[in-house]
């Protein structure tokens, strides 16, 4: 059955070209078994079944947020608080929810995530990658794996996310690339490449063994520092390379030249108190950017893709344009999908805002101005 979505204030979806949008005003869309099978201006639409009116309000493609660690135990408010006030963030913080997460049960850590994934459809996310390492244990990391698979197709293993603690460095590098990684099933393969995580042969060996695997592989690093982890992530192929907080021109050209995707994660610098990377430079500059949430219980305790936008506008030197176009098409080519855009044939993922333009966005901050979202068509949230 058909249905038409009418008197559209405005439609917004990604072009091709980085960082800009297509914008139309006064339009329609009709969505027919979970596809788009018709856009254009409202005058010519065509006759539905159903018909919903949507006056005064904005659809644009759901967001794709392609960096998530949704599964995890315990929480850590008081670590945040005393960042606030001073201390600085670590690595290693990463190992209190590792003890936490252990001592969930499967049921637990499975509520707790439903949880978050109707927060990110709350946020206008529709498409999601989820990551390991909280459990950096064979058993736990293969739960957390197979947990993260009830939610989304984009599980990413991140076993090599710290050395818990206890282990010697090297011996857990060689047990994350051989018997974790022979104990899990994942589609991607990550690694926390950086100051107190792991270094760049250790990074090597992990994503190496990853993609023998045939996991396609994927990166966090520069957070911290800049160990020259990113000429790994080009010469891997990683789809992306995550958090780019702290890159040099080297840096920036090796990603320019490449297909891996800049992911940012305003998130992580906003609650870790950071510097914020200038991802509006990085697009000008000819990379390919996206947002995420970075969603942990540790750096960034956010499901707010608006919250990222508005961050990234106000903070890194994006223009509106360039943050929704990051957070939309920028998610989605960092996990080499097809995603994150509005036209006939596309799957009909889609979110309306409860605002007559995009703009609003980032322009009302931590207002919730997501009115209803779509997942092939489908609503998954709607605003009460
Ligand atoms: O992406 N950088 C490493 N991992 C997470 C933080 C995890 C934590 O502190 O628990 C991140 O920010
Ligand atoms: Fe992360």
């Amino acid at each position: 059955m058909a249905t038409c979505y009418r008197n559209i204030a405005s439609l917004v979806s990604p072009a091709e070209a980085v960082g800009e949008l297509t914008v139309m005003t006064d339009a329609a869309m009709v969505v027919e078994n979970g596809q788009i099978t018709w856009l254009g201006k409202d005058i010519d639409a065509p006759s539905c079944e159903t018909e919903v009116d949507l006056t005064g309000q904005t659809v644009i493609p759901g967001f794709v947020d392609s960096h998530s660690h949704l599964v995890f135990g315990g929480e850590r408010s008081e670590e945040f608080a005393s960042r606030m006030t001073g201390k600085k963030y670590e690595a290693g913080g990463i190992n209190s929810t590792v003890v936490a997460t252990r001592k969930a049960t499967a049921d637990e850590l499975r509520a707790n995530t439903a949880k978050l994934v109707q927060e990110l459809y709350a946020s206008g996310i529709t498409t999601f990658e989820i990551k390991s390492g909280y459990g950096l244990d064979v058993e736990t990391e293969r739960l957390s794996l197979e947990i993260a698979a009830e939610f989304t197709d984009e599980v990413t293993f991140l076993g090599a996310h710290v050395v818990p603690n206890g282990s010697d460095p090297d011996e857990y590098t060689d047990l994350v690339a051989g018997k974790m990684l022979e104990s899990i099933t994942a589609k991607w393969v990550d690694v926390f490449c950086d100051k107190g995580a792991f270094d760049v042969a250790q990074a090597r060996k992990v994503l190496t063994a990853g993609i023998a695997a045939g996991l396609k592989p994927r990166m966090h690093a520069n957070q911290l520092s800049n160990i020259g982890a990113i000429a790994l992530a080009v010469e891997l192929d990683c789809a992306s390379v995550d958090h780019c907080t702290f890159l040099d021109d080297a840096d920036i050209e090796l990603l320019k030249n490449s297909n891996t995707v800049a992911t940012l994660l305003p998130g992580a610098e906003f609650s870790t108190r950071s510097p914020y990377p200038q991802g509006g430079e990085l697009m000008n500059r000819g990379v390919v950017v996206a947002l995420a949430t970075d969603c942990n219980p540790g750096s960034s305790f956010t499901t707010s893709m608006p919250f990222c936008i508005a961050v990234a506008v106000r903070d890194m030197g994006f223009s509106v344009d360039q943050a929704v176009w990051a957070a939309t098409k920028g998610g989605a080519t960092a996990l080499r999908g097809n995603q994150g855009v509005l036209e006939v044939g596309a799957r009909a993922d889609f979110v309306v805002l409860d605002a007559p333009n995009h703009i609003y966005l980032a322009y009302r901050p931590g207002v919730a101005i997501i009115s209803q979202s779509f997942l092939q068509g489908r609503k998954v949230y709607e605003r009460r």
